[in-house]
């Protein structure tokens, strides 16, 4: 908990006025996004994701019943807010994350789901059901990947959420591959019929463990499935994808229509960079351990993320990489890594973080691809003239422009991201 004192209004200096209206099913498509993670998706990974590139970000799972009774809690100076249980803060969240922010609920009980869901509203743009965590704490409830098998219930949580969340709220659900694909598509159907905007598929089943190689190459079809399902819901790839030039190949494969990152992302939250930092010991560590203490992340939590850090070393040596890794673990609090963190001001480092963001908007780090080529219509012998039955006319010249986003020419004009714009023919 928090050693400031707090008001429960919101921070006494405005954010500078965000242009981003509330999310649409579009803004799931043509994205790398940050996926939520038990402890590693703290408020400094996600706002370093953001920076580097996220174009939304998910939140930790939070079981419903936890953040129930919660208190609101705006620390004056930062702005970070806090949910407050009796001990700890369950959830923080700071207002510059929140046009691009997924609320992540566990949940066994469609009231709780909706409950949860409200006590939140105010910081967050959706909420996603986790229907995937395949651990016991999880799974004994009915929660997680035992939604899987219950797909009743499932779907009463979506559909209650969509009911009682105002519009500008999207819902949205993380699920695991079931054993039998004919299974996983009959389940998909039915979670797209809740009503979601976006469906995030875990490419492995409840008994696969992550050093099992995801199974990307059933997507295609689950795609494919929820496209002809014709509501315009974003399918989002995820398992081992590193960070945003390997989305690229993901997206190929899949054709799905977005990424979603965790250990990568938890090695290196810039990984959705074009050019992730290298010798994350001197280039991230002590900016990350400043971010943190200034947001005032718990210092157990904010060393657990730290030690998880790897990068291409260049400049650092492997003694010197050990010597800091001895150091941080002998750490007990900020104080003792002060020298390290050098003079440089927590404040600014905070106030830089958050002037990124609001400089180069993340929703808009989008990684348009170029259209997937048509399968070739058969070639006729040039002697036929007419068009043989049974057979399709080609469609006149000029008619089969690609499909572009709404905001392409945005997008177009993004600085860094034009290596994978395709160039309008
Ligand atoms: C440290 C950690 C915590 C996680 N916590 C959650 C979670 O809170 N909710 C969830 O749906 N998945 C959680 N996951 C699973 C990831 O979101 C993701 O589905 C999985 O790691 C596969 O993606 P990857 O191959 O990119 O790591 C967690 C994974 C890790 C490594």
């Amino acid at each position: 908990m928090s050693r400031r004192s707090h008001s429960a209004s919101p921070s006494p200096r405005p954010l500078k006025r965000s242009k981003i209206d509330h999310l649409t099913k579009d803004d799931f498509k043509n994205g790398v996004f940050l996926a939520p993670m038990v402890r590693s998706g703290a408020l400094p990974t996600r706002l370093f994701a953001l920076k580097h590139g996220a174009t939304m970000v998910w939140g930790p799972e939070i079981v419903d019943k936890a953040i129930l009774h919660s208190k609101r809690e705006v620390d004056p100076i930062t702005g970070v807010v806090s949910y407050n249980g009796v001990s700890r803060a369950i959830f923080a969240t700071h207002p510059i994350e929140k046009p691009y922010l997924i609320y992540q609920i566990g949940s066994a009980d469609p009231g709780l789901a909706v409950q949860a869901a409200k006590t939140v509203i105010q910081d967050i743009s959706g909420v996603d059901l986790n229907c995937g965590c395949p651990k016991p704490f999880s799974t004994h409830s009915g929660m997680g990947a035992a939604l899987l098998t219950n797909p009743d219930l499932l779907c009463s949580i979506l559909t209650a959420l969509r009911k009682e969340m105002p519009p500008h709220i999207t819902v949205t659900a993380k699920i695991r591959l079931l054993p039998s694909q004919e299974d996983t598509l009959k389940l998909v159907e039915r979670i797209v019929n809740t009503g979601i905007s976006a469906l995030t598929v875990h490419c492995r089943t409840r008994s696969m463990r992550d050093k099992d190689k995801a199974k990307i190459e059933k997507l295609r079809e689950i795609v494919d499935f929820v496209r002809g399902l014709g509501k315009g819901i974003a399918v989002i790839e995820n398992g081992d994808c590193t960070g945003w030039e390997d989305a690229e190949r993901v997206r190929k494969t899949t054709g799905a229509d977005s990424v979603m990152i965790a250990r990568g992302a938890e090695s290196n939250p810039s990984c959705f960079s074009t050019e992730p930092l290298t010798d994350v010991e001197r280039n991230l560590w002590p900016a990350y351990l400043r971010v943190a203490k200034y947001s005032d992340n718990h210092f157990s939590l904010t060393k657990f993320c730290v030690t998880q850090f790897k990068g291409r070393r260049i400049e650092v040596t492997k003694s010197e990489s050990h010597e800091l890794h001895q150091k941080l673990s002998r750490a007990k609090s900020y104080t003792d890594m002060q020298d390290f963190m050098g003079d440089h001001s927590c404040e600014e480092e905070f106030k830089a973080i958050v002037h990124a963001i609001e400089e180069k908007p993340p929703r808009e780090n989008r990684m348009i691809l170029p259209p997937e080529p048509q399968a070739e219509p058969a070639e006729l012998p040039e002697t036929c003239l007419v068009t043989p039955e049974d057979t399709q006319n080609p469609e006149p010249p000029g008619s089969g422009a690609p499909f572009l986003p709404h905001d392409f020419g945005k997008i177009l004009a993004l600085p860094d991201r034009t290596e994978t714009t395709p160039t309008p023919m």
